[in-house]
């Protein structure tokens, strides 16, 4: 063994620890970024997505109105137009019931007449009709966030 391969071991090994020393924080430094990135991430419940899918319009016969009540809306068929219409009343968030003349809120009298224009009670404004589009596979697909104007109806192919 030469002098010069007895001084290079002790240098060898001194890199060596060094970059395990720096391998090891390296991890324990992503370790704790991943741990915190946990804590940034907002903890917040979403609500029900606003896009569903209400089926294909032969589930609704011409003429009719059908309650969807966990969706909060009917849909409403006249010939080759189908429409959205939300039952949720605008004045403090009841749902309104289908009436002969329209729509009647229990909680406070508030009443709609057929296109959902207020005709009575608190409620400040009409029920929103929303927007409607036929899906690639035919069904109806009505998106909550995209309020139209009454009477929006899709046409459809019968
Ligand atoms: S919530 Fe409908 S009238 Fe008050």
């Amino acid at each position: 063994m030469s002098d010069h391969d007895s001084k290079a071991a002790p240098k060898g090994r001194r890199e060596f620890l060094t970059l395990l020393s720096g391998s090891a924080l390296t991890v324990a430094g992503l370790a704790t970024a991943g741990a915190s990135l946990v804590y940034l991430r907002p903890r917040v419940t979403y609500g029900p997505p606003s896009r569903l899918s209400v089926g294909k319009p032969e589930l609704y016969g011409s003429g009719s109105q059908v309650a969807l009540p966990e969706a909060k809306m009917v849909i409403r068929r006249q010939g080759n137009k189908v429409a959205a219409i939300s039952t949720v009343c605008t004045h403090l968030g009841c749902t309104v019931n289908p009436s002969e003349t329209g729509f009647d809120c229990p909680c406070h009298g508030s009443t709609y007449d057929e296109r959902g224009e207020v005709t009575g009670g608190p409620a400040p404004k009409a029920l929103a009709w929303y927007r409607c589009t036929l899906a690639p596979n035919g069904e109806i697909v009505v998106d909550k966030h995209q309020v139209v104007a009454a009477d929006t109806f899709l046409e459809i192919q019968s």
